[in-house]
């Protein structure tokens, strides 16, 4: 860490991968923080395809006005095949000195930020992280930007799905987001008081699903509801219906898939405080000479990690939580 502060005249910020509830937050932090040092921000679009294709505009601070509250981005998102290249990355190093662009702000998950630690370290770009993500699976973050709204989103649902279940007394497979990790499906599990949480950190077998299920039905619940990972390896909501429907036929078993709902919507208050904290010490650790780092949020104190560490793995589900969800099913 470099103790002088560094002359920053003109900081790029982008949004890539999947969106997430307070992307939006997010910019309107950067903007603004960099604008109150004096700093010029130029908005990329469409992530790092719009890098490459030449998709810069600058921003002032009425472009980040009433922008706060709304959901998606205004910055627009994309996956860029072209930017995985090394061609592609130095297309988009040549932009970045054509416009001048000392320092890159780049919000998304594992996916942006690899790309980014690849630009930084063949063209010298300084780059840092910011993580949004409806998955919460970054490491050096207690949370993602968008995980609670996601979490709220998915649960409201799950909870409108429980009255129909009881009333009905169904059986009801709800699919939540999660290809890799099953902190949604957790959490929503544990604040619905979901009769199972099917995560892909945990193998999950058919057979023991089938088992549990029938315990708990005998222990005359009527309604029972089983939320499911989209990445669990009984291959997701619809699949496991399949393989079990013909023992619950009693309970006329039903699916819903939440889908790309979880990654919409205005975010919740804690989504927005956390991306306007973060987005600011993004362009803070930029000034104090950083470069090659995720600024998170950790124990409620600010923390930077270096990107090579935040992309080396997936957080890890708290196993607390997992033992919990069993305790009180
Ligand atoms: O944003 C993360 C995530 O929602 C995953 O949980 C999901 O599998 C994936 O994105 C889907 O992304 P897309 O709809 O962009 O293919």
């Amino acid at each position: 860490m470099a103790d002088d502060i560094v002359k920053i005249k003109t900081i790029g910020v982008l949004t890539s991968g999947g969106d997430s509830p307070g992307m939006n937050a997010a910019i309107r932090a950067v903007a603004r923080a960099a604008f109150h040092s004096n700093i010029n921000v130029i908005g990329i679009k469409h992530g790092y395809y719009g890098l490459i294709n030449d998709e810069f505009e600058k921003l002032d601070t009425h472009s980040v006005s009433n922008i706060i509250q709304r959901g998606g981005t205004t910055l627009k998102s994309a996956r860029s095949e072209e930017f995985r290249t090394e061609e592609g990355r130095a297309k988009a190093a040549e932009n970045l000195k054509k416009y001048e662009i000392d320092a890159l702000v780049t919000i998304g998950g594992d996916g942006t930020f690899t790309g980014a630690n690849k630009l930084s370290k063949e063209h010298g770009i300084n780059v840092v992280g910011v993580p949004a993500t409806i998955d919460n699976d970054i490491i050096g973050t207690d949370e993602t930007i968008g995980y609670d709204t996601a979490l709220n989103t998915a649960l409201d649902a799950i909870d409108k799905i429980r009255d129909t279940a009881d009333a009905h007394e169904r059986m009801f497979l709800v699919e939540v987001m999660g290809r890799d990790t099953g902190f949604i499906a957790l959490e929503t599990g544990i604040a619905s008081g979901a009769e199972l949480a099917l995560l892909p950190e945990e193998l999950t077998h058919v057979d023991e699903v089938k088992e549990q299920l029938h315990d708990m039905l005998k222990q005359q619940r009527r309604s029972s509801l089983v939320v499911v990972a989209e990445g669990d390896e009984t291959g997701g909501a619809m699949k496991l219906a399949d393989n079990i429907k013909d023992d619950f036929s009693q309970y006329d078993v039903r699916v819903c898939i939440l889908g790309h709902v979880q990654r919409g919507g205005a975010p919740t208050a804690r989504d927005r405080v956390l991306a306007s904290r973060l987005g600011a010490a993004a362009v803070n650790v930029l000034m104090e000479g950083h470069s090659e780092v995720m600024v998170g949020v950790v124990n409620n104190a600010l923390k930077i990690t270096p990107l090579r560490v935040a992309i080396s793995k997936k957080k890890a589900l708290d196993h607390t939580l997992i033992d919990l969800a069993r305790v009180l099913r």
